[in-house]
């Protein structure tokens, strides 16, 4: 959900077209917000194919030039399905007409730019264009390169919109992952062209943030599909720019990946060359074979210790420890960190009993457990039907919910939600009630959808009233039980009357419950 911005049906129907398991249609795909991402993910399929034949006809002569220059066969640059945006401005405009789409749709795409007469252009213009996809292999936005040094910025990006969510997002992502996985090791880069030049040079598990720095959510990705069947964790290789700013990126990614427990190790190439120049200089055999030798992140950050810090003073070494000390704490790996904290203290030079002391205050704090998320508790037959039926119809949600007393029910928030999401007019989703949602109901609501069986209206209905039937007989018979209780009572402490107007209205109630056929 989070890294491609998906409703949880959402989620699950990309899962299961992803492991080819069939999904029961469900009626919440119309609603608003999935209707607008179908229609974005078409733009941008279209707006791929136009760049793609773009580049490849009369007007893509000088982007083919430039890619010849950069050393990308044509065969690379499809695989890429690499483009180029004609410099009028129209042309995708134009394309995007043909189709269906509303004003609201294109305006949303990040594709087209609207003047204030209203007419619209295009938003990547005489630009080499590199699609990005989601991890399911969907464009979902684009980069555009500009060719020549006077045309700013050097890349236009996409913006933010309700497909690409740049935060989570990672170049090359789909092409990665199977290789990711089978070798339980990523390789982390800058930039787009780094990740052509790594891939072509047979590193296919290679994927870079687009633009961005380096984000939590981003790193979580790495860290789920590198851990291997035992959720060993996997190992990173950061080979940013060797500029300063590269190195201060690296420096945050590599306490990223320590904070999700992965094995981090850094690449800086020699020559100030970036992958995708060290790559064209050296050939490929010598790019893996740096790669396999890139040595553990503690010794490249222990180098720019040295460098940043005056070592010959004892303050200066003390910085260094300072600096080091957080991203060795942060080492899961016993071994690894005992070996580790050996080093340290010979490497700068500090009081191995300082390091130590340090260590074993850190070792407690990891000792103590993250509280435990409460249970969930289970959710009732009864309550889980009526939920499947209000869900299934829009009908039985006008008949059912302003005549329901959800007192009591383990799912009462869920009902709430969705009486309250009725009542405003607005649609009734499977977003729009989640959002109204606790975590803890979003969890409840989540099972109900994922246990969920696509029912048609009629039967939705039908189960609605048999739900209601047997809410309703519950509901009579604690009437009746309790008002028994109440007849024994006052007969025991010889209130007799009470007693008889008790029996009455028992009487009474059961006339009531014959008549509606409840029993
Ligand atoms: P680089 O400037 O290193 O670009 O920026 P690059 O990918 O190596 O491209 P070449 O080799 O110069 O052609 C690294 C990444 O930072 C983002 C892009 O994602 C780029 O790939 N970036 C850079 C932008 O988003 N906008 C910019 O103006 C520059
Ligand atoms: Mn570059």
């Amino acid at each position: 959900m989070e890294i491609d911005g998906l409703t949880f049906p959402e989620a699950l129907k990309q899962l299961a077209e992803r492991n080819g398991i069939a999904m029961p249609k469900r009626n919440e795909y119309g609603d608003p917000e999935s209707k607008l991402r179908t229609a974005l993910l078409e733009m941008h399929e279209i707006a791929a194919q136009l760049f793609q034949s773009n580049l490849r006809g009369p007007q893509g002569a000088e982007a083919r030039a430039y890619l010849a220059k950069r050393g990308v066969s044509p065969d690379l640059a499809d695989h890429f399905m690499l483009g180029y945006s004609d410099s009028g401005g129209q042309s995708l405009t134009r394309r995007l007409a043909q189709e269906h789409f509303t004003p609201e749709q294109l305006d949303a795409s990040g594709l087209v730019r609207r003047r204030d007469d209203g007419s619209l252009y295009d938003s990547f213009r005489g630009r080499l264009m590199f699609p990005i996809h989601n991890e399911s292999g969907k464009v979902i936005a684009f980069g555009g390169r500009a060719m020549r040094d006077e045309d700013q910025p050097k890349y236009l990006n996409s913006p933010e919109t309700p497909v690409y969510r740049k935060t989570s997002v990672l170049y090359n992502l789909h092409r990665a992952r199977d290789t990711m996985r089978r070798a339980s090791r990523a390789v982390l880069v800058e930039g787009y062209m780094d990740v052509i030049g790594v891939y072509a040079a047979g590193i296919k598990e290679v994927v870079a943030s687009c633009g961005t720095s380096l984000t939590n959510p981003q790193v979580r990705v790495i860290q789920r599909l590198t851990a291997d069947a035992n959720v060993k964790a996997g190992t990173v290789i950061v080979n940013f720019d060797p500029d300063n700013a590269g190195a201060n990126a690296a420096e945050k990614a590599i306490q990223l990946f320590l904070d999700e427990g992965m094995h981090v190790r850094v690449l800086s190439l020699d020559g100030g060359l970036d992958p995708d120049e060290y790559v064209k200089q050296n050939g490929p055999e010598a790019y893996r074979a740096k790669l396999d030798s890139a040595s553990g992140y503690f010794h490249w950050l222990a180098d720019r210790a040295r460098v940043r810090f005056d070592m010959k003073t004892s303050d200066g070494r003390m910085d260094a420890f300072k600096f080091l000390l957080p991203s060795v704490q942060k080492i899961s790996d016993k071994l690894e960190r005992a070996a580790i904290a050996n080093d340290l203290a010979g490497y700068i030079g500090v009081d191995p009993g300082l390091v130590l002391d340090q260590f074993k205050r850190a070792a407690a704090e990891r000792r103590t457990p993250a509280p435990k998320a409460p249970a969930r508790p289970a959710i009732p037959g009864i309550e889980n039907l009526l939920l499947q039926s209000l869900l299934a119809s829009d009908e039985v949600r006008a008949q059912v919910l302003p005549v329901l007393n959800t007192e009591g029910f383990a799912t009462r928030e869920i009902f709430d939600a969705m009486r309250h999401q009725q009542e405003s007019g607005a649609p009734v989703t499977f977003s729009s009630i989640e959002a109204r949602l606790s975590p803890s109901a979003q969890g409840l609501l989540h099972d109900i959808a994922s246990a969920d069986e696509m029912i048609e209206d009629a039967v939705a209905r039908e189960q609605a009233q048999a739900c209601l039937r047997r809410l309703e007989a519950d509901h009579r018979k604690r009437q009746v039980d309790d008002l028994r209780a109440k007849v024994k009572a006052a007969e025991r402490e010889g209130r007799i009357k009470e007693a008889l107007g008790i029996i009455a209205e028992l009487e009474r109630l059961r006339k009531e419950m014959n008549a509606a056929g409840v029993d």
